[in-house]
């Protein structure tokens, strides 16, 4: 397992371009199972859920080749309809094959996602949907089973006690792209990465209206053809150097990012006292003055993403005030506290919310990654924190960011990948000496 040393009192400064949406790529993947022609897919980042995702579609009989950022993928010799656990269980993204094996095939056994350090997440409105367009779904041995003869439109409500689903709805459009008929999907996730999903299934031959609205109409055909797509900028990624800007106090721009997918990121730092300039697909932060504490909830888009929120509750602890951080999505996504309670932020959990009293300086020292943004957030804290952080099992980070390090090294920061417990990986000053004891702590932790 690798870890990052990072040096902490730095101040990012520069340009940084960021890459193709990982929530866009994975479930546009996906539904290439439903073409029968030549697919190209453009910026599509090179990380490990993509590289899980084109071993899923291998297993099922795909070709993937990849040639710098562009995939292409020919699903004509697909002939295995079964997801396994082996595969799944690294990726929850994987369940949104289920949706085009059914349509495409009649049948399909595809692996339940295994559990997740973010919180409960069931796929119950992915079956209901799919149920609703005809599918007989049932669960045997830990696995989805699902036939259906000829998938027909329906009229599809698809909200859920934490609001719609997105993989949800791009499994169920998918889907309703081969249904007999018209389909309509109320309650429809309107996050960018399900409309860059409808519009590379439009570009393939696809009947989608009212992308990115909570009403999505498909009205079914017969094929799917080839396509060219570009996956839209990872409002995420720029998301998260917005925010390490912010939390070091720098200057920088981000590029080649779609503004209008940023909005209440670009609200809420403006709201903290930083100021933002925005000019077609670059956006300028900076963070020089001082910055204000502020009350934040992450709730599906256009609101603030949960997928920042782990980024913006480290941010804050650098803050003075008292900042409350709630996540409507997944209310218990609350495990980078703890590690960011190491590094000294002050932070209680009060429920759904956590209550932060920003403005101490923060330490660095060794923490452990626990999910995706939970690893940004700890990267973010660790290059504000005075001294050096070792943060471990960066595996998680890996899934969704791209070469973090060189990007972040482009920005002034010291951020170095080792392999964990090398002999390299040096001690912090106050654990050197006493070794029995550093080692015994050393241990409990990794
Ligand atoms: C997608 O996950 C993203 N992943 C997540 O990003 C993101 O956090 C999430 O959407 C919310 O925006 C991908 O797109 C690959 P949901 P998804 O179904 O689709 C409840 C990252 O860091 N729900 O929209 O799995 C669920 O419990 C990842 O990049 C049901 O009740 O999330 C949650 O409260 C993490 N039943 C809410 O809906 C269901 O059948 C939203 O979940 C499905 C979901």
């Amino acid at each position: 397992m690798d870890m990052l040393v990072v040096q902490g009192g730095c101040t990012l400064r520069g340009h940084v371009f960021v890459d193709g949406a990982k929530n866009a790529a994975l479930p546009i993947m996906a539904a290439s199972i439903l073409l029968d022609g030549d697919i190209r897919i453009k910026r599509v980042p090179d990380l490990v859920d993509v590289q899980t995702m084109s071993l899923l579609l291998q297993s099922l009989g795909a070709e993937v080749t990849r040639s710098g950022d562009t995939l292409d993928i020919d699903t004509r010799d697909v002939a295995c309809q079964h997801a396994d656990y082996e595969l799944v269980r690294r990726m929850r993204a994987s369940v949104c094959v289920l949706g085009p094996l059914l349509a495409r095939f009649g049948r399909a056994s595809v692996s339940l996602p295994g559990g997740c350090n973010i919180g409960h997440r069931p796929i119950d409105l992915h079956l209901k949907g799919l149920a609703a367009l005809g599918a007989d779904l049932r669960i045997e041995r830990g696995y989805v089973i699902g036939e259906a003869s000829q998938l027909r439109g329906a009229d599809i409500f698809l909200g859920g006690p934490g609001g719609s689903t997105v993989t949800g709805t791009c499994n169920v459009m998918a889907a309703a792209c081969l249904a007999k008929g018209h389909t309509v999907i109320r309650a429809a996730a309107c996050e960018p990465e399900v409309a860059d999903l409808g519009r590379f299934l439009n570009g393939a031959g696809a009947r989608i209206s009212g992308l990115g609205t909570s009403t999505i109409e498909i009205t079914g055909v017969e094929g799917l053809t080839s396509v060219t797509h570009t996956v839209v900028p990872d409002r995420i990624e720029a998301a998260t150097f917005a925010i390490a800007a912010a939390a070091t106090r720098g200057n920088i721009s981000i590029h080649d990012v779609c503004p209008e997918h940023m909005a209440s990121v670009i609200e809420a730092l403006e709201d903290i006292g930083a100021t933002i300039h925005v000019a077609a697909d670059q956006l300028d932060i900076s963070a020089t003055g001082s910055l204000r504490s502020i009350e934040l909830a992450a709730l599906p888009f256009p609101e603030i993403p949960t997928d920042t929120q782990a980024q913006f509750m480290a941010l804050m602890a650098t803050v003075p005030g008292i900042s409350v951080v709630t996540d409507r999505v997944f209310p218990d996504r609350f495990m980078h506290a703890s590690e960011l309670v190491r590094m000294g932020a002050q932070i209680r959990r009060e429920g759904a919310s956590v209550v932060i009293d920003g403005g101490r300086r923060l330490t660095g020292t060794s923490v452990m990654a626990s999910d995706l943004r939970a690893s940004a957030a700890l990267v973010i804290a660790a290059l504000a924190a005075d001294g050096e952080s070792q943060i471990r099992r960066i595996y998680h980070l890996d899934r969704g960011y791209a070469r973090l390090e060189q990007k972040l090294n482009g920005l002034g920061a010291s951020v170095i990948r080792r392999a964990d417990g090398s002999a390299q990986a040096k001690r912090p000053h106050y654990l050197q000496g006493d070794s029995a004891r550093s080692k015994g702590s050393q241990s409990q932790r990794d």
